[in-house]
């Protein structure tokens, strides 16, 4: 009897010991990880990183870094949205409009009143009053008021979505996934002054709306205002799919033909293609056997007159950081096959030779990743529109969920399917039908 409560008092001693010291360990861990004493310089990295994320996001979001001078000041896209009868010109787009070309509206953005007038029908989605209301909002996504009736673009406009939880194109907002809906081309078209665009190019405002209309939905031309190269050799469109700005953190090289870093990228971007006002340097494009258009308008040294002009170099920091924070989604729950993919994972980094070039996790090349068009057996066209003449191997992570416009840079393979097939005929591969299925499945998990 005593010795049994003895052994229970000793057992509950232990317990009690056991329990402290785990406490004490864990507490120990706790503060060398995420203790951060006032005043320090740990304190001063913190803060940074909340600051540089929550202005990153704005910037993302919302900066237009002045270029409604350009859509709204010079090409007066702003009046083909209003609409004669709101002051513009011609009809003008309608919210029903503006979401079959593609544009997304932040439903948490909208007001509640706008919100219940569109559910219970009182609100009219053939009025293109109700889509100056939407942007005066700020809940049409990537599209910012300007003052003045004006409408400035911002790099949501197409790197994000919606979840489509209100209806579809209105939901919460996916920042990062590529607008594969969005007819950029078509948008740019109504514009009523194309003449800048058309001097610029040296052809007139009629060819640049047959080419502008010739891109067709989730694509945009970043090469076209560099070389005036509107068409492949083949007669298609010479434009190419908006990739995702997710799943970038970790990734050396951007752009399908591997132009540079992101914060390169994001100012040439906000400079050359917005047409924001900022600096932008890079005397690649002073080639003017490659890139004519670029070097005639001096597209590899832009400057402002004035330093507080520049309203793009300031925000690259936090727009990087931010862009960095943004992950690929992953691949929802029973969106494929397990039991494949396993074995198609075991293909990819195996026989198929798959992560030779899309190392795992990142599925791009740590260093430079970037491949002639014969490595990967297509054609140089889009690689000969970038200095270096090469594709660069596009990360693979997220790849479910940008399945609309097709893979590659220019959406040339409908589905992951016909990638597989592609390679398994350039590289010799001799994948049976189970095989080429099971890389499918895995690239379907990613
Ligand atoms: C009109 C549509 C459009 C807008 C607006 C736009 N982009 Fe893009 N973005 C594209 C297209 C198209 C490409 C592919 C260009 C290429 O490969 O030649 C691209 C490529 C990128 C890439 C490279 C992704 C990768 O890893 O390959 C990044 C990063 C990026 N954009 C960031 C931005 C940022 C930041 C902004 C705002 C400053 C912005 N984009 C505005 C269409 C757009
Ligand atoms: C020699 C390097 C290399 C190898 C090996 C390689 N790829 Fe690629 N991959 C690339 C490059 C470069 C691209 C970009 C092509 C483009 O956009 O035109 C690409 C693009 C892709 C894409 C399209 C992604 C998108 O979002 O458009 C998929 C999917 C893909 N590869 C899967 C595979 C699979 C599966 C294998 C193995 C059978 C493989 N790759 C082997 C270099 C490679």
């Amino acid at each position: 009897m005593r010795t049994a409560r003895t052994a229970l008092t000793l057992a509950a001693l232990l317990f009690v010991a056991t329990v402290a010291l785990t406490t004490i360990g864990r507490l120990g861990a706790q503060s060398s990880t995420t203790f951060i004493r006032p005043g320090s310089f740990d304190e001063v990295i913190q803060t940074t990183s909340t600051e540089l994320f929550r202005s990153g996001q704005q910037i993302f979001r919302f900066d237009t870094f002045g270029d409604e001078r350009f859509w709204s000041d010079t090409l007066r896209l702003h009046q083909a949205v209003a609409g004669a009868a709101n002051g513009g010109v011609g009809t003008g787009v309608s919210p029903a409009a503006a979401l079959a070309a593609g544009l997304k509206v932040d439903v948490d953005m909208v007001p509640q009143a706008i919100l219940a007038g569109i559910q219970s029908g009182a609100v009219n989605l053939n009025d293109p009053a109700n889509t100056l209301a939407l942007i005066n909002a700020r809940a049409v996504i990537g599209v910012m008021p300007a003052g003045n009736g004006r409408v400035g673009f911002t790099c949501a406009l197409c790197h994000s979505n919606v979840d489509n939880s209100f209806a579809p194109g209105v939901g919460s907002r996916l920042d990062g996934w590529p607008n594969r809906d969005l007819n950029v081309g078509a948008i740019i078209a109504m514009a009523p002054d194309l003449s800048s665009v058309a001097s610029l190019l040296q052809v007139d405002q009629a060819t640049v709306r047959n080419v502008l209309t010739s891109w067709g939905p989730g694509k945009f031309d970043a090469e076209l205002f560099l070389d005036g190269k509107a068409f492949r050799p083949d007669g298609k469109t010479a434009a190419t799919l908006i990739p995702p700005a997710y799943g970038l953190a970790g990734v050396n090289m951007h752009t399908y033909t591997g132009w540079g870093s992101v914060p390169y990228w994001n100012a040439f971007v906000a400079n050359l293609e917005m047409h924001g006002s900022g600096v932008f340097y890079d005397p690649r494009l002073n080639d003017a056997a490659k890139f004519p258009v670029a070097a005639r308008a001096g597209f590899g040294n832009v400057r402002q007159a004035n330093a507080s002009d520049d309203g793009i170099t300031s925000r690259l920091p936090a727009l990087q950081y931010y862009q960095l924070s943004i992950p690929a989604p992953a691949a929802p729950a029973g969106s494929f096959v397990q039991r494949s993919a396993d074995p198609g994972q075991a293909l990819f980094n195996g026989r198929a030779r798959c992560s030779t070039c899309h190392v795992p996790p990142l599925f791009t090349e740590p260093g430079w990743g970037m491949h002639t068009a014969e490595e990967i057996g297509i054609d140089d066209f889009q690689a000969r529109r970038s200095p270096d003449n090469r594709y660069r191997t596009t990360p693979l992570k997220g790849a479910w969920s940008r399945a609309k416009g097709g893979y590659y840079h220019d959406g040339r393979f409908a589905n992951l399917r016909a990638v597989v097939e592609h390679y398994n005929g350039v590289f010799g591969l001799r994948l049976t039908e189970t095989e080429m299925n099971d890389l499918v499945e895995y690239l379907k998990s990613l």
